[in-house]
């Protein structure tokens, strides 16, 4: 391996010297080299995949693992206790870490909870849990939070909807998610935040195998009793893989859309004038967004050759979502959000097998919150400049910690 050129990366993911645009470095990696070797923080070598094409090929590549237990998977930091390792991902298990048949699998009995007709069964509630906060919002004055008092509580009452947490449930469900990616927490605060998830989703499914409801666990435990395919623990991590892909994820993007079509009026007032762009305008603030820096982070299994490199069995791969679809041979001038362009091949819900499961709720989730914000609060209105917003630079989902907003 010697001879191949390999970079080190300090930091990961890689500083960006704008707030609202990717990191220089991938739009030199794409020009110079869309498949090139570097070393992570952790000491374990990475094939940065750039160019949109190329990731999407390697992330349909049979050939890759998404097992993040294989000592060649690219941990970005070193994580050396194998327990801790186990820990940190045990719910990877359920799905987004298991290979092919299990995960094929595991995805054919969870994907009818996320189809377009069901997750628009759920759609009249969102409406309600969204207009509800802006009521609050719009009782308390004339500036908010915008993360505290809409991003955060909107995804975070939408999984309580999908997994059937009762009513009585909801104020501690919402305050623990919210205590547990608070920055601002404790380590101890958000360790006993977690744990007390972890137990409280654990009695929900087990008081679920009592008497099923009609809830994506409830009809889980239904087909489990007719297949014998998800167990107790199997259902309670499922759970919780929802819990962590489905609520962070989605809070960012609220936050980072609004920022997005505040910076871009003109496309705001396009939007305004059409609310059937909806959905298009959603899926361009996901492209122009892409919060999760990796669409996929992967192992190879066999030596690969992709973009004129081999790619060699055992070593990692990270197809980065933003750096393919801010690539002008996709998207052309990426640089610009518009919200009318064709953006149906984007990779911010990744590509392949283990493409967003969520995504469809995350969509309904965004078109709601943004289309209801800014028609009940036109005037709304950055309270600080977007450059000096508080964003999560050193986190792997991109987001803001703080949105402070008036109007
Ligand atoms: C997978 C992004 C919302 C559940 C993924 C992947 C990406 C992604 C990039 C692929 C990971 C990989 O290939 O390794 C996002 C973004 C979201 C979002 C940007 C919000 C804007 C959600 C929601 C849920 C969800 C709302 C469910 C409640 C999942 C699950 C997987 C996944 C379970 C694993 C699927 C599999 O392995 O087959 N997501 N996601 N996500 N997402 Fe999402």
């Amino acid at each position: 391996m010697s001879e191949v050129e390999t970079t080190e990366i300090r930091s990961y993911p890689m500083a960006r010297s704008c707030p609202l645009r990717p990191p220089g470095e991938y739009e030199q990696l794409r020009e110079a080299r869309p498949v090139a070797r570097h070393l992570l923080p952790s000491g374990r070598p990475v094939w940065l995949i750039t160019s949109h094409e190329l990731a999407r090929r390697v992330l349909a590549d049979p050939r890759i693992s998404s097992d993040r237990t294989h000592p060649g998977f690219p941990l970005p930091y070193p994580i050396e206790d194998p327990e801790a390792l186990r820990g940190l991902f045990r719910f990877s298990q359920s799905l987004i870490g298991l290979d092919p048949p299990e995960h094929t699998a595991r995805r054919r009995l969870i994907i009818p909870e996320f189809t377009v007709k069901r997750v628009q069964s759920l759609r009249p509630r969102i409406q309600e849990i969204v207009d509800g906060r802006i009521d609050d919002m719009l009782a308390q004055g004339s500036r908010a939070d915008l993360v505290q008092a809409l991003a955060l509580p909107v995804p975070s009452l939408a999984l309580c909807e999908l997994l059937g947490v009762p009513y009585a449930d909801r104020d501690f469900f919402e305050s623990r998610t919210k205590v547990q990616i608070n920055h601002n927490s404790s380590l101890e605060e958000r360790q006993k935040a977690n744990g007390e998830l972890m137990s409280y989703l654990d009695e929900l499914v087990a008081t679920k195998e009592e008497v099923p409801g009609d809830d994506l666990i409830g009809r889980l435990i239904v087909k489990n009793r007719e297949a014998g395919t998800l167990e107790h623990g199997e259902l309670v991590a499922l759970a919780a893989l929802l819990l962590i892909a489905g609520y962070e994820t989605t809070a960012n993007m609220i936050g980072l859309g609004v920022i997005g079509l505040l910076e871009n009026p003109g496309q705001l007032a396009t939007l305004a004038d059409d609310p059937s762009l909806a959905s298009q305008a959603v899926d361009e603030l996901l492209r122009y967004f892409s919060i999760s820096d990796t669409a996929g982070s992967r192992v190879a299994l066999a030596d690969i050759e992709i973009g004129g490199e081999t790619i060699p069995a055992g070593e990692g791969v990270m197809a980065l979502s933003l750096a393919g679809n801010w690539d002008p041979a996709a998207f052309s001038e990426p640089e610009r959000l518009d919200i009318t362009r064709d953006v149906r091949q984007h990779l911010a819900f990744g590509h392949g097998p283990h493409q967003c499961i969520g995504q469809n709720l995350a969509k309904m989730e965004l078109e709601v919150t943004l289309t209801t914000l800014f028609r009940r609060i036109p005037t709304l209105r950055l309270a600080v400049p977007a450059e000096e917003l508080p964003y999560k630079g050193d986190a792997n989902t991109y987001g803001v910690y703080e949105l402070p907003v008036s109007w």
